[in-house]
């Protein structure tokens, strides 16, 4: 069940913003290596990719990695390229970097607004524009997942539209483009994580309660989950894997949520 014996799995957002805990990119890429697929990561820094590769190799799995900007549309082609010649094929992608930063339309300025945009939602258009072709011409197809956010489906309590507006646009993105390449074997689906404990949530707390203490912060987050806590990197790399399985393969144009409740809860109690 859920091998990925003989696949090859490209990976962007490949590190993790701080070398503690688990980032949901690491995570997934150490998953997917465990369950036998060879991992290509890409990361805009060389540097955070480097702590995956060694937990991957660690384990005995193959793994190499490259610099990829998923807002540059020539670093993306050379990392597909680049997985491509090394391999003669791309079985699975994971768009994986998503970064969010606060304001709303009166407050968020227009340059803020366009990056919110370019590394949340171009970067799955990009990746895609690239791995796409490689995909539908292989006889056994291709499955893409991107990690979108609860925030792409619900207001989550702190204004963050640009984050917001581009994680409902990978949603739909998502679904038009299974659709369109249902026919030629590629399925195209999305984990949608709600409240997850990785340094890049401990990172938005400097963002967004910078007068807040770090426990203070991670608490509110735990109280604000029907199951009492945030999840975790691997809740989300357990969806992942699933729908790069082959068990998976009548799946596409579909979201998981992973998110102990939440969107499944008005928040109040009666
Ligand atoms: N944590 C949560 O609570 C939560 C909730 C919902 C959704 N998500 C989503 O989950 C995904 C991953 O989260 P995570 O915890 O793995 O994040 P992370 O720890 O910030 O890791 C993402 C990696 O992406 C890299 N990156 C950033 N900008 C990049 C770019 N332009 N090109 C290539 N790589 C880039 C970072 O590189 P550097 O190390 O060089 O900075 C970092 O290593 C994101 O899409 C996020 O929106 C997270």
């Amino acid at each position: 069940m859920l091998s990925l014996e003989g696949k090859v799995a490209l990976i962007t957002g490949f590190g993790q913003s701080e070398p503690e805990g688990w980032g949901i990119g690491s995570a997934i890429a150490v998953l997917f290596a465990r369950q036998g697929a060879k991992i290509f990561g890409g990361n805009r820094t060389l540097a955070s990719a480097e702590l995956t590769k060694s937990r991957i190799e660690a384990e005995g799995g193959i793994c190499d990695i490259m610099v990829g900007d998923v807002t540059d549309s020539a670093s993306m082609k050379a990392l597909v390229d680049a997985c491509f010649s090394k391999y003669g094929k791309i079985d699975i992608l994971v768009n994986n970097v998503g970064h969010s930063e606060p304001g709303c339309p009166a407050t968020m300025p227009e340059d803020v607004w366009d990056k919110q945009m370019n590394v949340n939602v171009k970067a799955v258009y990009l990746s895609c524009r690239y791995v796409l072709p490689i995909m539908e011409k292989q006889e056994t197809g291709g499955s893409i997942i991107s990690i979108a956010s609860i925030a792409g489906l619900r207001y989550i309590g702190k204004p963050q539209v640009g984050y917001s507006a581009a994680k409902a646009a990978i949603l739909q993105f998502t679904k038009a483009t299974a659709i369109i390449y249902a026919s030629k074997g590629v399925r195209l689906n999305t984990v949608v994580p709600g409240l997850i404990a990785t340094p890049y949530s401990n990172a938005m707390a400097k963002r967004y309660a910078p007068d807040w203490k770090l426990d203070e912060y991670l608490a509110m987050r735990n109280a604000q989950v029907p199951m009492g806590r945030m999840g975790d990197a691997w809740d989300v790399a357990n969806s992942a894997l699933f729908l790069a399985s082959d068990e998976a393969k009548y799946i596409t144009g579909q979201k998981i949520v992973v998110d102990g409740g939440i969107t499944s809860s008005t928040g109040r109690p009666f």
